[in-house]
């Protein structure tokens, strides 16, 4: 008996089965010759929200989750966030190793030679009503630069998917950029390739009048380290979006505005936004028990709490908070962070929290410091979206490259009715279905 494998006996049949073991994993294909007859379909497994389904080998990021450690290609994330810049994480995800000093110098440039975008985005811009959310533009105008871009769709020539790669992650900021100030109802602010990635990003949001926008540098570097900070997260509900759509063989553009949009949801990247609401509501740290109490009885959850994979602090919370302090020396203190401390303690301490192992994700106190930098809470996750734009890439890329894939098709466990005759409208009665 090979010692890599497990024994499975079906106790339907009395057979036994031996199944290879490989890192960890069955293939659950290997399920399906477990058969009660010929004509048996074979054994599936039933997982609903992948609780326990790998759907690829990663090369990319790794998550200890009960040791709240992550790393990018094997490099800790206190690491890059100490020492790297955006551009530098993004060429580490995508490519695998830390850039060269000529290497990291190029890809800059590179980056800021493709910010500008197409003519016709502003246009599509002005067609959105103002209040419109940021996240619906930025997914709305990455599909559409599909169109600017129709070569994109030749997703197996290398060649073509890298200019793919480098025009998503010059051009999403300044999607970004001009979907912010649109909402705001001011003119756009083309992109300035003198700047480095985030000083331009914050030029496109936040110039006036003055010939060359100065970014505070530390808040520049503090966003920037946010960015590293969301960079990837394995598969995630909005990477596994991205693997989805783009198993189809659909271009990135489309591909990424499906990421985006699944980014958007309150139980993911919208989560950073909630917790703003959140505070708001809560107001001061008195009423802090009273919240805790209609959490725990089911009324709400405790928006930026809780997590899939961590079941110890997620260690992106930590530096954040630690971040914080470095930007309230700027801009002041954001009376929201007292309120989440205490919260934080409060919820640490109590038993609900404990038992199911809820602690503080990156959304909670990323919000604070956003808010903190003067941006409106509509557009915390399309910061989320451009940090994450890099992990989004390389996973699309990594998928590509891999035999093991085909298009992304689940199997159904089918409860539904059995084979029935048609009943033609005048003979259906009065009751009918619900409505759904
Ligand atoms: N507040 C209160 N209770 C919670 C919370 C929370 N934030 N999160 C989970 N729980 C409870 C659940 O009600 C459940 O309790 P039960 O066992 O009594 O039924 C238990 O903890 C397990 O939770 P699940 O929902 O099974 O955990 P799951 O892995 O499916 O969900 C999720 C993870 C979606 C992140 C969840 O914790 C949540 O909704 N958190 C709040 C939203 C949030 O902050 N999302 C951002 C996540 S980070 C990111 O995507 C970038």
């Amino acid at each position: 008996m090979p010692e890599d494998s497990m024994t499975i006996i079906d106790n339907r049949t009395g057979v036994s089965y031996t199944l290879p073991v490989k890192n960890g994993a069955i293939r659950a294909m290997d399920l399906r010759q477990i058969k009660t007859s010929p004509e048996d379909f074979g054994l599936i497994a039933y997982d609903p929200a992948f609780m326990n389904t790998a759907s690829c080998e990663s090369r990319i990021t790794f998550i200890d989750g009960d040791k709240g450690i992550l790393q990018y290609r094997g490099y800790p994330i206190d690491q890059l966030a100490e020492h790297c810049t955006y551009l530098e994480t993004a060429w580490l995800v995508l490519n695998g190793e830390l850039p060269t000093e000529s290497q990291l110098e190029d890809w800059t440039c590179e980056i800021a030679s493709h910010a500008a975008v197409p003519d016709d985005i502003p246009r599509i811009l002005q067609g959105f009503r103002r209040d419109a959310h940021p996240m619906s533009v930025l997914a709305s105008l990455v599909a559409a630069l599909s169109s600017d871009y129709p070569e994109a769709k030749n997703v197996h020539d290398p060649a073509v998917r890298r200019l793919q790669i480098v025009r998503l992650l010059a051009q999403v900021p300044t999607l970004a950029a001009y979907a912010y100030r649109h909402s705001l109802g001011l003119p756009i602010v083309p992109p300035d390739p003198s700047l480095s990635y985030t000083e331009n990003f914050l030029s496109m949001l936040w110039k006036k009048d003055e010939p060359n926008y100065q970014a505070n540098p530390v808040l520049a570097r503090a966003l920037d380290v946010l960015f590293v900070l969301h960079a990837d997260h394995e598969q995630n509900c909005s990477t596994n979006a991205m693997r989805a759509i783009g198993s189809s063989f659909a271009d990135p553009y489309m591909t990424m505005a499906g990421a985006i949009a699944a980014l958007s949801g309150p139980l993911h990247g919208g989560a950073n936004e909630e917790v703003l609401k959140m505070l708001d509501e809560i107001g001061s740290s008195d009423h802090i028990p009273a919240y805790i109490r209609k959490v725990k009885s089911g009324e709400c959850k405790l928006m930026g709490f809780g997590h899939r994979v961590y079941k110890n602090y997620d260690p992106r919370a930590g530096i954040i908070k630690r971040i914080a302090e470095q930007v309230f020396a700027v801009t002041g203190r954001n009376p929201k962070l007292d309120i989440a401390i205490a919260l934080e303690k409060i919820a640490l301490e109590d038993e609900y929290f404990v038992k199911r192992k809820l602690y503080p994700n990156v959304d909670f106190y990323s919000g604070i410091i956003y808010q903190a930098m003067g941006f409106q809470p509509e557009i915390f996750t399309v910061l989320f979206a451009i940090g994450r734009n890099a992990g989004w890439l390389a996973q699309w890329q990594e998928l590509l490259a891999d035999p093991a894939q085909k298009i992304a098709r689940p199997r159904q466990v089918f409860l539904g009715s059995a084979r029935r005759e048609f009943v033609p409208l005048d003979q259906r009665g009065a009751a009918g279905a619900a409505a759904v």
